[in-house]
């Protein structure tokens, strides 16, 4: 057997614990770099093979990574279309949006090159995070559809307790904050019906950092951003990707079917880190306003007591919010 294979066997058998490269290199009695250039030839073949500085080599689970398969098994009823890397899981959701379709479709990413964000700005994708799209068919009524994205947004909150057992916040409309930094994004986009001029589907798409390390972020969005884990080796054992992309699918799902009820959105209120704060609102037509949010009311909309004592009630999808600290 070559020495890659071998060391490759070994860091199997020594699981989640780390091998230096001298252990390795003792225990093969032969040259670190030789071992180096084994591990170096068994990344380009695409095994998962992280270094960590004074610690060393350290096998990444397969049941940790995204893939068909994984996901096939564990959302048998969906139509999965997974990607290392793709442009945009939104653009590719769009795309297949016409086709025929007898199941529901997910299609995943581990990567994107031209993820993108709300407002046509730039969704940052690199390895580590979870990038996918659901195509949900609409709903005949156009409110409840609009509601898509608090519904996402709670079902992530619900699935990123349960899996990871950390409580996150929603600023509304479509972030996923932990403490004072972005975790998630949520970009819902219409696929519009022109013959009868109504929503047909709706493409959900969900950007999860997941344990992307913070140097892999630009260093213009580091302080405003963080990961669920902060590397892949900070990934607690019973913890996976795949469960996580099963119970966030499965949650939107579970509120998707209970409409026209809208208890979810008491859920919604209780995790805003939004209400009963000053905010700052930027208009489409960029005039600038201040208020206190005081409420989410049953459209999703947030209300806002502006300095004048009226109150307005912002839509989703109209304005970005900024909360002054
Ligand atoms: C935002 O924060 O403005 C929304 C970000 C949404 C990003 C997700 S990642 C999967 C899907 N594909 C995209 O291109 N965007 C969404």
């Amino acid at each position: 057997m070559s020495l890659k294979n071998k060391v490759l066997n070994y860091l199997e058998t020594r699981g989640d614990e780390f091998v230096s490269g001298q252990q390795l290199a003792d225990y093969f009695r032969v040259s670190r770099t030789a071992i180096w250039k084994a591990i170096s030839e068994l990344r380009k073949e695409g095994a998962l093979i992280n270094a960590v500085t004074n610690k060393g080599y350290y096998l990444v689970r397969e049941s940790q990574k995204l893939s068909l398969d994984g996901l096939k098994k564990e959302l048998p009823d969906f139509d999965i279309h997974y990607f290392d890397e793709i442009d945009s899981t939104n653009s590719y959701c769009k795309q297949i949006s016409h086709e025929d379709r007898t199941k529901k479709t997910l299609v995943v990413s581990s990567k994107q090159t031209s993820g993108r964000g709300r407002r046509g700005r730039t969704f940052v994708s690199p390895n580590g995070g979870i990038y996918f799209s659901l195509l949900i068919d609409s709903h005949n009524n156009n409110d409840d559809n609009l509601l898509i994205t608090s519904i996402a947004a709670v079902a992530i909150t619900r699935a990123i307790k349960r899996i990871c057992d950390i409580d996150c916040k929603i600023k509304w409309v479509n972030d996923i904050f932990i403490g004072n930094r972005k975790v998630c994004g949520i970009l819902s986009e219409g696929v519009i019906d022109m013959e009868v001029g109504k929503i047909r589907s709706m493409v959900v798409g969900i950007g999860i950092n997941f344990s992307t390390p913070i140097e892999d972020f630009p260093e213009e969005v580091r302080d405003i951003v963080t990961s669920i884990y902060k590397n892949e080796n900070s990934i607690p054992n019973n913890v996976s990707r795949i469960l996580l992309v099963k119970e966030i699918v499965t949650e939107i799902y579970n509120i998707w079917d209970q409409l026209p009820s809208k208890d979810f959105l008491d859920e919604y209120r209780e995790r805003s880190n939004v209400i009963g704060e000053k905010v700052t609102i930027y208009n489409k037509d960029n005039s600038v306003e201040s208020g206190l949010a005081i409420d989410i009311n049953d459209k999703a909309h947030l209300i806002v007591r502006l300095e004048d004592n009226s109150e307005i009630e912002l839509g989703t999808g109209e304005v970005t919010l900024r909360v002054t600290k």
